[in-house]
């Protein structure tokens, strides 16, 4: 079983923890929701490296550690120039000498793997382009809470093969679920991502499927998912892929191919209009705010595996 204690663990991918050790994971997630304050991360300190914006990110690894006893520090791109002022691997040495751990959000996964090579704490993903384990962790958590377990159950993600939908692929493999990506021409997964979530689910009993056709996901799904079309850093795409995703989108009327109890996932910020229509976000299906929360819950969990002897 791999855990994510001492020496060192970093999470940089879903592919970092194994079914036994995700399900652990959840577990403690969801009973640090029910008892949330404590002084399980008491002297600790989390670094935060943040080279794009955020709203949940940020305020929820900053949360979970106060709520535990512990403190975050953001470090803004501007103070820390990573691969600009100082390069990534001297900035990990710098770091590691002053704080537990870091939570490390950026572009490229290369500079990603770097940092981790050379810090000698912990190094959480907080989003980069290959990944967003973060959000899968919340994402399953929620799951787990309206659903009450994996197995059996239809996940449809529509839209962009992208960091969050690669993260759930392999989380949704690892515990069971049946994902199906709904993505264009061009837009979907990466061949290795699909490799990892292929050997995870013929581990689980879950599935993995690559469709072009929104409608081919949604019949019947218990969880229909999406997210935005152009993410940070893709602005300059965006004519192209407003075109590219024109019909990804999760509307009323494909919510009404999936089940009747139906969850609609999305791990914000959303563009109404675009991958998602504002009566089904706003709507009695929609779980996204407590998916928001759900980070909070989540990553204190991950925080206390890799902190914690608790
Ligand atoms: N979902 C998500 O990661 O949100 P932020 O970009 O606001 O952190």
């Amino acid at each position: 079983m791999t855990t994510l204690q001492a020496p060192k663990r970093d999470f940089v991918s879903m592919a970092d923890l194994d079914a036994p050790a995700l399900l652990k994971l959840l577990e403690r997630a969801a009973q640090l929701k029910a008892q949330p304050r404590g002084d399980l991360l008491a002297g600790k300190t989390l670094a935060l490296v943040f080279e794009k914006p955020s709203l949940r990110t940020r305020l929820s690894f900053d949360v979970a550690m106060a709520q535990q006893g512990g403190r975050a520090l953001y470090l803004s791109p501007a103070e820390v120039g990573l691969g600009q002022r100082e390069p990534p691997r001297d900035v990990a040495r710098v770091i590691s000498r002053m704080v537990d751990a870091v939570a490390l959000r950026t572009h490229e996964d290369e500079k990603l793997a770097e940092f981790a090579r050379y810090a000698s704490v912990p190094v959480i993903n907080a989003l980069s382009e290959g990944e967003h384990p973060c959000q899968c962790l919340a994402d399953l958590l929620t799951i787990r809470e309206r659903k009450g377990r994996f197995a059996g159950l239809r996940l449809a993600y529509i839209g962009d093969g992208n960091n969050v939908a690669n993260s759930l692929l392999i989380g949704g493999a690892t515990v069971g679920l049946d994902v199906t990506i709904a993505a264009p021409e061009g837009y979907a997964p990466p061949a290795a991502v699909l490799a990892i979530a292929e050997r995870r689910a013929r581990e689980s009993g879950g599935a993995v499927r690559v469709v072009s056709r929104p409608e081919e996901a949604a019949e019947g799904a218990d969880i229909l998912y999406t997210d935005v079309w152009t993410s940070m850093g893709q602005e300059q795409e965006a004519a192209v892929r407003r075109q590219a995703f024109a019909g990804f989108s999760i509307t009323r009327r494909l919510l009404a191919r999936a089940a009747p109890d139906a969850i609609v996932m999305h791990d914000l910020p959303a563009h109404r209009g675009e991958e998602i229509e504002d009566d089904v976000i706003e709507g009695p299906q929609s779980v996204v705010f407590d998916q928001a929360e759900n980070r909070l819950h989540a990553q204190k969990a991950l925080l206390v595996a890799l902190l914690s002897r608790a």
